[in-house]
């Protein structure tokens, strides 16, 4: 096979957390189908997570998966020292802002205290290490843009310098989340690297995020609620891009450095949707030759909602030469045509069902 990692991670574990999320999946997906890599999965299975997002490669020997929580350090302990990993991925979050309105405190055990506990167990693995492997480990945090607040309408997009200033308790806990992997850097020497990614879209993302909401509220005749006057604006980015993002940036990342990734794809949410309804109608026309724009319906704002998300991508591009590949144009195609392939999907995410299908995998 190819070289998909760069040769310091030659054989390697990598233990990834919440990769039966919707990023993480795609991620594992990736990983197993272009590499000899081993991954192990810990995976808390909250309502987010997801074992069918990763029944393609169940199967293989080199897929291990673990139901547990990135708190538990007794278990991160055991797990780190028995499967000896090269690198350690995190994607384990609570990560619905709306949620983390109406509950944040999951937000912080899971975001900030759960972190602090896999940070530390890493670290306390990693220091036992050899020096050669200690050269070659890698903790990678995957974090968000939304750390950096909400900029105006004409502000420069968001660099790598720009303060935290979060809005959100999602935000909040996420930006402390990003200070500790920063100052275990600092203070132990662990070799850390923090992506802040954009809005996220493709396969496998779960019905309550805007992108899936709207597509599945369309087919079912349902309105599609659009928060205040539409006009926020987010740097949306397809999921196959990020997980590529992360890929080269565990390969040449320098340790320590953090790393933006956007789309260079702003766009206000009615912008969004409109495209979401205006491929819908291509893909899946409606019968009575109506529109699907005329489901949209605004309703009441989120409350702190923030304006705008730009990411200035500079970084990344010039130093590990990294671009998105696909426009919105073509991932929104794609994307709508796997929610429109995948109703079974759809039905066991909204009823429950995925949660039998695990027991009937998992015991
Ligand atoms: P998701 O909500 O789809 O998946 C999260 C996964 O983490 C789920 O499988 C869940 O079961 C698991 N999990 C939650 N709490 C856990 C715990 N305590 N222990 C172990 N597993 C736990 O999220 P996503 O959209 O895939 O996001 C993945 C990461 O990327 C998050 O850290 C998020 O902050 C970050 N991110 C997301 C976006 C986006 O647009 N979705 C953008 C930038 C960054
Ligand atoms: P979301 O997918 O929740 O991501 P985030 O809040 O992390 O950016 O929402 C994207 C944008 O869409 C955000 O500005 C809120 C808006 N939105 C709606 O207008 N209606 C909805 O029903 C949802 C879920 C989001």
């Amino acid at each position: 096979m190819d070289l998909f990692f760069s040769e310091k991670f030659k054989n390697m574990t990598i233990l990834v957390t919440g990769g039966s999320g919707f990023i993480g999946s795609n991620f594992i997906r990736m990983v197993l189908k272009n590499s000899d890599e081993r991954v192990v999965n810990i995976d808390k299975l909250t309502y987010a997570g997801n074992s069918e997002n990763l029944a393609e490669v169940a199967h293989l020997s080199k897929y291990t998966f673990i139901h547990g929580d990135i708190g538990d350090a007794e278990l991160l302990g055991t797990l780190l020292l028995k499967h000896q990993p090269q690198a350690v991925i995190n994607f384990a979050a609570e990560s619905h802002v709306d949620r983390s309105i109406v509950s944040p405190e999951d937000f912080i055990s899971t975001n900030v205290v759960g972190l602090f506990r896999l940070l530390h167990a890493s670290k306390d693995y990693w220091s036992k290490l050899s020096s050669a492997e200690q050269n070659a480990f890698r903790f990678l945090q995957v974090s968000t843009d939304e750390v950096y607040g909400s900029l105006a309408p004409n502000d420069p997009e968001f660099s790598e310098m720009n303060r935290f200033e979060p809005n959100s308790p999602y935000s909040a806990s996420k930006a402390s989340a990003d200070h500790l992997v920063r100052a275990y850097h600092h203070t132990y020497g662990f070799p850390t690297l923090t992506t802040n990614c954009s809005n996220n879209y493709g396969p496998f993302q779960f019905p309550e995020k805007l992108i899936p909401l709207m597509i599945l509220n369309a087919l079912e005749g349902k309105r599609l609620p659009i928060y205040g006057d539409g006009q926020q604006i987010r740097d949306w980015l397809y999921v196959g891009d990020h997980c590529d993002a992360i890929q080269c940036v565990l390969n040449g990342g320098v340790t320590g450095e953090t790393y933006n990734i956007g789309g260079q794809s702003e766009m206000t949410n009615l912008e969004v949707v409109s495209k979401v309804c205006q491929v819908l109608g291509e893909l899946a026309p409606l019968s009575d030759g109506g529109s699907y724009d005329d489901l949209i319906e605004y309703v009441t704002d989120r409350p702190g909602h923030d304006r705008r998300y730009a990411v200035d991508i500079t970084k990344i591009n010039r130093e590990l030469g990294w671009q998105p590949t696909q426009s919105f144009e073509t991932g929104i195609k794609e994307t709508v045509q796997w929610y429109l392939e995948h109703q079974g999907w759809i039905d066991r995410v909204r009823s429950g069902e995925y949660r039998d299908w695990v027991a009937q995998q998992y015991g």
